[in-house]
């Protein structure tokens, strides 16, 4: 059995979000104004095989993500240091799935369109100074870790397989640093009021992408 904890994971402006694992599933993780649609996670455990393939890219995009940050922002020293411990992450967890895929005799495959992604990218202000670009993406990367740190929650909690609830729940308390990591670095770019506005435009602009996006139990998202 794994332990019922319940944690703060971060205080931001007025408000502290959790990320609780009793069996209060109606928390709202990380600040996402919408949870998941409760149907996802029966879906998603009939097809388990997709999930793990989508989940497997889903850390590839996240290492590539940080790279990219790496050579767009280099003259951000504090930016590369931390990038650089969580790209080694995420590629640990693409290293992870891709045991479990092989595992259960499954393999890769091709990369799956990621229209969760692709719409938030059009939430993403153009123009404006580089570290005004700087904060964008870094939110952006933020609320996908807040999103996958809530579906893994829900994946470690229903899911029957014992291994896997297991990797979920150290998949979600990983991204849920990460999230954390994001918004920090965030607030060293731009003011801590500029961030947090930005921060709730985004949480806005992602529940409104949620509730118009199929609910597919092949995505990760
Ligand atoms: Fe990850
Ligand atoms: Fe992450």
């Amino acid at each position: 059995m794994l332990p019922e904890i319940t944690f703060v994971l971060y205080t931001f402006g007025q408000t502290s979000y959790f990320c609780s694992m009793g069996k209060d599933l109606t928390n709202h993780v990380l600040g996402l104004q919408l949870p998941t649609d409760p149907r996802w996670v029966n879906i998603a455990e009939m097809h388990m095989e997709e999930i793990l393939v989508d989940h497997a890219y889903c850390e590839q995009k996240a290492a590539s993500s940080c790279i990219s940050l790496i050579v767009q922002f280099p003259d951000f020293p504090a930016l590369v240091d931390m990038m650089t411990d969580v790209v080694a992450e995420e590629w640990s967890h693409f290293e992870r799935v891709m045991e479990h895929l092989k595992k259960r005799g499954m393999s890769l495959g091709p990369q799956r369109k990621d229209e969760y992604v692709m719409r938030l990218q059009q939430v993403l202000k153009k123009g404006g100074s580089r570290e005004d670009q700087l904060v964008e993406k870094l939110l952006m990367n933020a609320l996908i870790e807040a999103r996958s740190c809530e579906r893994f929650k829900l994946l470690h909690q229903q899911i029957m397989d014992e291994e896997l609830k297991k990797f979920y729940f150290e998949l979600m308390v990983s991204e849920a640093g990460h999230y954390k990591n994001f918004i920090e670095l965030a607030q060293t770019v731009k003011s801590e009021a500029y961030v947090r506005q930005r921060w709730k435009e985004f949480l806005v602009a992602e529940a409104e992408i949620m509730a118009t996006l199929e609910v597919r139990g092949d995505r990760m998202h």
